[in-house]
Order: C-alpha cells, then sequence, then structure tokens
C-alpha cells in the first residue's frame, strides 16, 4: 500500500477527497455496495440496471458497484440474477458503465459464483432453496457436499476439473466486464458464497490440497485472484469482498482474514472490502451501526491493505469519521443508498461542502 492515510482535502472533509487506485480516481470516498436486484431474464442486464445504478452515479457516488454478477449460470443465487457468462452480457451490461462514467463515477462490478447457496427463489419470493427440477432447480456445486441449511439436497464436491472450471469462468467474465467498460473488479468471497465456502472449515471438509490447512482453504480464491489479476489491465483496481468472520466458533475469523489480506495484497489486490457473516443460517450476528467497521479497520492495520468499510453505515458524520480516522479508505453503503440515491450530494451539505450536481440540475436547484 502507497497511501495509507487518507489526505484531508481542501474543505476538511476527507469523505470528499479523491481516492486513487492503480490508474483509477474515485472523486469521493463513498461507494454503491453492489445489491442484487433479481430482475434479469436469462442474467441479462436491462434498463432496470441503468436507472438503477445510473441514477446512483448521478447522485455523486465515487464508485458504483454493480451487484454480484454470475461467472456461470449455476453460479446465479437465483434464476433472475445478473450474469457475465457470454459476450452478450458483457453487451447488455456495456451502457450501463458508460452512463456511470458520463456522470462522473467509477463503474465497478462484482463478480461472483454462489456455490452452495445457488438455486434459490429471489428474496422477494421468500428466498429457499429451488429443489423441483420442474420449478427450475438446478446441481449446486460447492467445496464438500455440505448444505447450506439442514435438509437441503447435498451440494455437489467439486473436482479437479471443476476447480479448474471456476477460475477458467472468473477468468473469461474478468475479460468481459474489461471489455464492457467497468474500470474496477471486485471478486465476491464473502457472505458464505463459493470462495468463502472454500475460505471457511465449516463449509470446507476436502482432505485435498484444497482443503484442511488455512493455506489449502485459501488456495482456490488466491489462485483466482492471481488468474485474474494477470488477465486484467495492470491499471486497472481488483478488489475482494470478504466476510471477516462466520460469527461461529471454529469457523473463519479475524485472525484468518488478516493473513488472507496480506496474502492478498502480495497478489495486487488494491483493496479489501470488509462484510461479515453469511457462511450459515445460524450464526448471531450483532448487528448495529457500523458494527463491521472494527473489522475493516483491523485488517487496515494488521494486514496493511486499504480497505472498505460497509454495513449500517447511513449517516454523513459517521461516514466521515470512518475515513477521517483511518479505519477504512472508502465507505459502502448499500441500503441508505436505496433510501436515498442521492446520499452523497445530500451528504456533502450537511458536511458543509458545495454538492458537485450533474450540470443539468445544479444551476436550477442553487436558484431559490
Ligand atoms: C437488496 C440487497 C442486495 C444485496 N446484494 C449484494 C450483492 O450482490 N453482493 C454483496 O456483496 N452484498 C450484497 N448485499 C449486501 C450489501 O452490499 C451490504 O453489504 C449490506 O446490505 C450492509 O450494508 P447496509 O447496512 O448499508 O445495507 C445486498 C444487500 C441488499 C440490501
Amino acid at each position: 500500500m502507497t497511501d495509507t492515510a487518507p489526505t484531508e482535502s481542501d474543505t476538511g472533509s476527507t469523505l470528499f477527497a479523491p481516492l486513487a487506485l492503480r490508474g483509477v480516481t474515485l472523486r469521493n470516498r463513498i461507494g454503491v455496495s453492489p445489491m442484487c436486484q433479481y430482475c434479469c431474464t436469462d442474467g441479462l442486464a436491462d434498463d432496470w440496471h441503468l436507472v438503477h445504478l445510473g441514477s446512483r452515479a448521478v447522485g455523486g457516488a465515487g464508485l458504483v458497484m454493480a451487484e454480484a454478477t454470475a461467472v456461470t449460470p449455476e453460479g446465479r443465487i437465483s434464476p433472475a440474477d445478473l450474469g457475465l457468462w457470454s459476450e452478450a452480457h458483457a453487451a447488455a451490461l456495456a451502457p450501463v458503465a458508460a452512463f456511470i462514467r458520463r456522470m462522473g463515477a467509477v463503474p465497478g462490478i462484482q463478480l461472483a459464483h454462489a456455490g452452495r447457496k445457488a438455486s434459490c427463489l429471489p428474496p422477494w419470493a421468500g428466498g429457499a432453496r429451488i429443489v423441483d427440477r420442474a420449478a427450475g432447480a438446478w446441481d449446486v456445486l460447492a467445496p464438500s457436499a455440505v448444505p447450506f441449511s439442514e435438509g437441503e439436497p447435498l451440494p455437489i464436491a467439486l473436482d479437479a476439473a471443476g476447480i479448474d472450471a471456476v477460475k477458467e469462468a472468473f477468468v473469461a467474465a474478468a475479460r468481459r466486464a474489461v471489455a464492457a467498460g467497468f474500470a474496477v473488479i471486485e471478486l465476491h468471497a464473502a457472505h458464505g458464497y463459493l470462495l468463502h465456502q472454500f475460505l471457511s472449515p465449516l463449509s470446507n471438509r476436502r482432505v485435498d490440497a484444497y482443503g484442511g490447512s488455512l493455506d489449502n482453504r485459501m488456495r482456490l480464491p488466491l489462485e483466482l485472484i492471481a488468474a485474474v489479476r494477470a488477465v486484467i489491465p495492470d491499471d486497472m483496481p481488483l478488489l475482494v469482498r470478504i466476510s471477516a468472520t462466520d460469527w461461529v466458533d471454529g469457523g473463519w475469523d479475524l485472525d484468518q482474514s488478516v493473513l488472507f489480506a496480506r496474502e492478498m495484497a502480495k497478489l495486487g489486490v488494491d483493496l479489501v472490502d470488509i462484510s461479515s457473516g453469511a457462511l450459515v443460517p445460524y450464526a448471531h450476528i450483532p448487528a448495529a451501526p457500523g458494527f463491521q467497521v472494527p473489522f475493516a479497520a483491523a485488517i487496515r492495520k494488521q494486514a496493511g491493505v486499504r480497505t472498505s468499510a460497509v454495513g449500517l453505515i447511513t449517516e454523513p458524520a459517521q461516514a466521515e469519521a470512518i475515513v477521517v480516522t483511518g479505519q477504512a479508505d472508502l465507505v459502502l453503503l448499500a441500503r441508505e443508498m436505496l433510501r436515498s440515491p442521492y446520499w452523497p450530494l445530500h451528504a456533502a451539505t450537511v458536511l458543509g461542502r458545495e454538492p458537485d450536481w450533474p450540470q443539468q440540475y445544479g444551476y436550477a436547484v442553487k436558484r431559490r
């Protein structure tokens, strides 16, 4: 990491200081956290994505990250997930990335494989696992034949060829994301999805080179990171989202996250996006405002990597304090960005700064 301490902006608000990651500069340290929209047909982006993500770029975010985007059809959480497993998927996403850029934000995309948490109904339809093939169920893949919830059909443990295929699918999707015009790629290794399933001893019971010791459990994610880093431009930032803890004794935890973050930094990961949980349904998660920020701070300090903080960050002063105190380099908001797509513009006003309205609105809203 070359820039451990965020610099004060000329207005005294570090939340609105630019953040440089390789060849990309975010106009501020506010990002739209990836959020599945569960509204695709065959994984294709449509006007919803343009308006949903585009309006948050208009709203002043520095980084606008598209939702978990499946690298293969079987890697979708639900049949309505966004995907990037063909050139047609890239073509559908290209106007979205272009519009985000045009609005001065940086377009990012999160690449994902749901592993054993695939083949589910969208949350607005209950989120349950689809088990009936007639209802569209598909075979789900995982490190080991351990289901997410008791009573679910067992996932299929990936063999060596399957592991290679997963890596190739992430690499191919990363190439397509670059071609579609995204400027930042995030790999989803959090929330109990496939890469997290490899990391956690609760879901990874393998006895080969991909299971057992921490080195072995990190192997697939690290191999995959190296493979993606090798095919994306040198000046393109690579982010990885992790769950810093499973919130379960004997599971993945902060100490392992620090070691993982160090290894990722060596491979050229530019920022680790720190979330938590969702590997198992029985974890008790003490959710409260900013509850994951201490993980972002600990990993930033102990691993020497840039981090982003996410989770119940809703107030401008709260976001500002996270960045000013060096707990994280970037703040991501999810639900608050749904409630308030122009949150960054309003936050600027609250923090005593002139909001950077788009030209189309700026002259008008300043007139009383
Ligand atoms: C509707 C919705 C969809 C989400 N989809 C994703 C996703 O695609 N990828 C991801 O990493 N997290 C996803 N999350 C988690 C958010 O990115 C974020 O980490 C979480 O909501 C906590 O932030 P918040 O308190 O600001 O909402 C989703 C959250 C919501 C509310």
